[in-house]
């Protein structure tokens, strides 16, 4: 679960975040908004990249708003970035290994299963070998999204997963997302433009508007709200297939 407790964050004179209070208790939430709504500012605040002016953040019971970012991955919070952090001179394996390296296994060998694990359940085994730079664009988005797997984790934040993929490799991310809570017992907290991907993944969804919530609940609700459609006019309209 996640509480977030009156957030505001201000860079100069911008404020992205201004006096947020929400809480996420779906196992997986989505957060929508349009670009610059403040969704990658809230996801940096969770992970502690960004320090907020006022509020408090708790994530599965304990209270991280002054918890340093390095020590919040020992809390199980994980995160994927909007540009990924795929190393190109690694190869895959090499890419998931190093976080198995931070999250203190009590064996090589138990590292090396849980490496072998994550690769597989994001359906990459078969590129073990593959150097990061000769990955493609959906190939390096599920590496990420396997790196987040490693070590426990509590909470997984993805931040636009879907971003360069077809139709198809977008399908099966939606699959591969779905399944986490039950592949590791992590909450998911998903970011994406694509409403269709959050459509199908997420129980819960948040809409964020420059830096105000807008709506919050059961995500088929929220997605026909007069004022969540009003927000995105003309920006989907995928919205018109949501029963
Ligand atoms: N480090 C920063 N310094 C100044 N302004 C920032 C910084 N990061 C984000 N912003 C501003 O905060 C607002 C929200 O950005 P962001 O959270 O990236 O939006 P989103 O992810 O929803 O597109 C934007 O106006 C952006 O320009
Ligand atoms: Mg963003």
């Amino acid at each position: 679960m996640i509480e977030i407790k009156d957030i505001t964050v201000q860079f100069g004179g911008v404020r992205p975040i201004d006096s947020l209070s929400v809480t996420l208790d779906a196992p997986i939430v989505g957060l929508i908004g349009p670009n610059g709504a403040g969704k990658t500012t809230l996801l940096n605040v969770l992970s502690g990249f960004v320090t907020p002016v006022q509020g408090s953040v708790t994530v599965a019971g304990s209270e991280l708003t002054k918890v340093a970012p390095h020590s919040r991955a020992k809390h199980g919070l994980r995160r994927t970035f909007q540009t990924d952090q795929i190393a190109d001179d690694l190869t895959l394996w090499q890419n998931v290994e190093a976080i198995a390296d931070h999250a203190h296994f009590e064996s090589s060998a138990q590292a090396e299963e849980a490496v072998a694990k994550a690769i597989d359940y994001v359906g990459l085994s078969h590129r073990i070998h593959r150097l990061g730079g000769a990955l493609s664009t959906a190939e390096r988005h599920l590496a990420e999204i396997a790196k987040a797997l490693i070590g426990d984790p509590s909470l997984v934040m993805l931040d636009e997963p879907g971003a360069g993929m077809s139709e198809s490799e977008s399908k099966l991310l939606a699959q591969i997302i779905r399944g986490i809570p039950a592949f590791c017992g992590a909450q998911v907290f998903l970011i994406d433009h694509d409403v269709a991907l959050i459509d199908a993944c997420c129980e819960q969804t948040m809409v964020l508007d420059f830096g105000r919530l807008l709506a919050k609940g059961p995500t088929s609700e929220v997605l026909n709200d007069a004022e969540v459609r009003k927000a995105y006019l003309g920006e989907f309209d995928e919205l018109e297939e949501v029963a």
